[in-house]
């Protein structure tokens, strides 16, 4: 049985605090058993479906190494190889993957068409990114946190730049639990309203804070975690031009993160443009732990399926 209220995976803000917190203990254990080279077969015989409307390398490799290494089956769908909703609508193919899959995996820019597969499907559906957030990723951000300090309670947590789907599950993410959230970029790039209203009903709850501020300065002052993201993406390039003029002052550099705590972490979701949103000694400097987190994408995603899919 699904361990988790919701059937699904496709919003963060559909889990409880204590859901998500049992995520990430879960995670710890399952990360623990690998590394001691035991992998249980919690998902034997189980078969995922991953479906992409857009390439991947992290999301691709961490969810089909997770499934595989907890004894279950993968089949990958890349873009342009599945009929859905195309020449088959999204309701048809819902029903024939629930006959064949016990869990479907799908980046798709669409979240109403994710959550219209969703709707119609009888097995869990994984949000593994659509145009409005990335909530896998968020899993493997915090728990990369939690690696990193002993408590992540009222931790500052910086995000550089663009209002991007990162930002956005990172945002209600640490809203459940109770951390700091700041956004720091130009007025025009500030995080919605539709999110912001849902960082503050959650911080009401949580304890925790949201403030989007455009002074890096006091966006920098007592940071225990700067984030940044990519500054234009697929269908933005048209925007290029504009969007690195105005994100400039935002470069995540090494003067950076000499203005925060001193034991500042620097976490990026990749793929990153070096030397555009961020300098390279800052991706391989001594704060950076960009590549603990595309690791923890597999932890966090092993932990998921096993709660949802047993
Ligand atoms: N961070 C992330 O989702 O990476 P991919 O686009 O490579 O999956």
């Amino acid at each position: 049985m699904n361990k988790l209220t919701s059937l699904n995976f496709m919003d963060l803000d559909d889990f409880t605090r204590e859901e998500i917190l049992l995520i990430l203990e879960t995670t710890r254990e399952l990360k623990l058993e690998a590394k001691r080279g035991f992998f249980h077969p919690y998902l034997k015989h189980k078969a995922l479906g991953c479906i992409f409307d857009q390439p991947s390398t992290r999301t691709r490799i961490s969810f089909e190494l997770a499934i595989q290494q907890l004894g279950g089956y993968v089949t990958y769908l890349k873009p342009g190889e599945i009929h859905l909703g195309k020449k088959e609508s999204i309701y048809d193919t819902a029903k024939v993957l629930s006959r064949f899959f016990d869990a479907i995996m799908i980046r798709w820019n669409s979240y109403d068409e994710m959550k219209e597969l969703a709707d119609n499907a009888t097995v869990p559906v994984i949000n593994g990114m659509t145009e409005k957030n990335h909530p896998c990723q968020a899993l493997a951000d915090i728990y990369t946190m939690m690696e990193r300090f002993d408590d992540i309670r009222n931790k500052k947590v910086v995000f550089f730049g663009d209002r991007t789907q990162p930002a956005h599950s990172l945002g209600v993410i640490c809203s459940k639990l109770g951390l700091d959230f700041v956004h720091c970029s130009p007025k025009k790039y500030a995080i919605l309203p539709a999110y912001t209203a849902i960082f503050n009903r959650n911080n009401k709850i949580s304890g925790g804070t949201y403030l989007h501020i455009d002074d890096i300065d006091k966006a920098c002052a007592g940071a225990h975690v700067i984030y940044t993201d990519v500054w234009w993406w697929i269908g933005q390039e048209n925007e290029e031009e504009e969007r690195k003029q105005l994100f400039a002052p935002y470069q995540v550099t090494a003067d950076i993160l000499a203005k925060c705590d001193n034991n500042v972490i620097f976490e990026h979701c990749l793929p990153a443009m070096r030397g555009v949103e961020v300098t390279d000694d800052v991706m391989d400097g001594p704060h950076s732990v960009i590549y603990d987190q595309a690791e923890n994408r597999m932890h966090t995603e092993k932990a998921l399926m096993v709660l949802l899919m047993t």
